[in-house]
């Protein structure tokens, strides 16, 4: 009967202590201190050899009984600790997702409208197949002149202030770029018709006033193929005025001009109206540029292996920062370099909210 009363005395005991237990280890070690090789219930299930079959009969069937309690209360108890510790970790890692963003340096930054206008327009023409193209600031005379078909007694040497470095090493003249053309020459020759590219950069002038910086910013357009024409350069330029002012339609006028690496040569005005003070893209009240552009110089095309009778290309060169200027309404174009932040704040852009067709260029 002793024995009996032990039993009860155990299951008590052990049923306390799981019972208590206040972690899922804490149950592991109820376990093995009770059913394990060498656990409590397990040695008295060995002490069942020694007695007479009676004895045997109605002990061992209290101890299996007692083993059953046990390992239910555990697996129970086990459960509702497995469910108490995923609650916690739900309580957590719980976010409120209703609460304002915090402002982190990547909401307080902005991207300058330069940036913001280059992406604006890398997206336009790579949407339209167009490659980006790059090019050195520090360029050699061949580049930025001699291979545009500007020789050096050329008065179109004149036409610009260009910033002379000394010479190289190889005793080659070299200059800060005064146009990106020069990455067409580049392009011309590492690459092999067709080509579409265009190349967004600095460029550099010795001028100074309130609509010129002796550094400012270009993209230049390039395409060469077998029947390159003045009407697939219309349609680039009036499809990219139309997309990058954000407009339906747009009136443009091509005006015969002078580059000496284009053939003929053209400048691209588009019409504005005038509201109150402001100037509004679109409508015909006023004519302003925006361009270069022309098919080619034969001479161009020679200067760089391809035959004229062969190729044919046309390209364009445009000022970013005069984009810019036009399309956010910014008058001063000397502000654009003065690294105000104030007005950076006013004009500059999202990080993340980057330009894309489908998505709205500029929001
Ligand atoms: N490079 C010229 C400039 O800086 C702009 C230009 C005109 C580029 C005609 C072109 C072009 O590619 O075809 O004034």
């Amino acid at each position: 009967m002793g024995k009996i009363q032990d039993l009860i005395i155990l299951e008590k005991d052990i049923i306390d202590n799981i019972e208590k237990s206040l972690s899922l280890s804490d149950i592991e070690k109820i376990r093995i201190s009770s059913m394990g090789k060498k656990g409590a219930v397990s040695l008295l299930m060995r002490e069942l050899g020694t007695m007479s079959p009676e004895d045997k009969k109605d002990y061992g069937s209290k101890l299996n009984n007692l083993k059953n309690v046990i390992n239910n209360k555990i697996n129970e108890k086990q459960t509702i600790l497995e469910d108490l510790g995923i609650e916690k970790l739900v309580a957590d890692e719980k976010v409120d997702i209703t609460l304002p963003l915090q402002k982190t340096t990547l909401e307080l930054g902005r991207i300058h409208p330069v940036s913001q206008v280059m992406d604006e327009i890398s997206e336009i023409f790579s949407d339209m197949g167009f490659a980006i193209a790059e090019g050195p600031d520090i360029e050699d005379d061949y580049h930025n002149f001699s291979a545009l078909n500007i020789p050096e007694s050329h008065p179109a040497r004149q036409m610009v202030d260009t910033f002379y470095l000394p010479s190289d090493d190889e005793n080659k003249a070299l200059v800060l770029r005064t146009h990106t053309s020069p990455v067409q020459i580049r392009t011309m020759i590492s690459e092999k018709p067709p080509i579409r590219m265009i190349a967004p950069g600095r460029t550099y002038r010795s001028d100074s006033d309130q609509t010129h910086t002796p550094m400012f910013h270009q993209v230049e357009g390039l395409v060469i193929d077998n029947d390159a024409n003045m009407g697939q350069l219309k349609w680039c330029l009036e499809e990219f005025c139309k997309i990058f002012f954000e407009i339906n339609s747009i009136n443009m006028r091509f005006r015969p001009s002078y580059f000496p690496f284009t053939e003929p040569s053209l400048e691209v005005d588009i019409g504005c109206s005038k509201v109150g003070n402001e100037l509004k893209i679109g409508g015909n009240d006023q004519w302003l540029e925006v361009l270069g552009s022309g098919m080619v110089h034969p001479q161009v095309l020679r200067n760089v292996n391809l035959d004229p009778d062969v190729y044919k290309g046309f390209a364009f060169g445009m000022g970013i920062d005069r984009l810019a200027m036009l399309k956010y309404g910014m008058s001063d174009l000397r502000s654009f370099f003065d690294a105000d932040l104030r007005w950076l704040k006013h004009y500059g852009f999202k990080c993340l909210d980057i330009p894309s067709l489908s998505g709205g260029l500029s929001k």
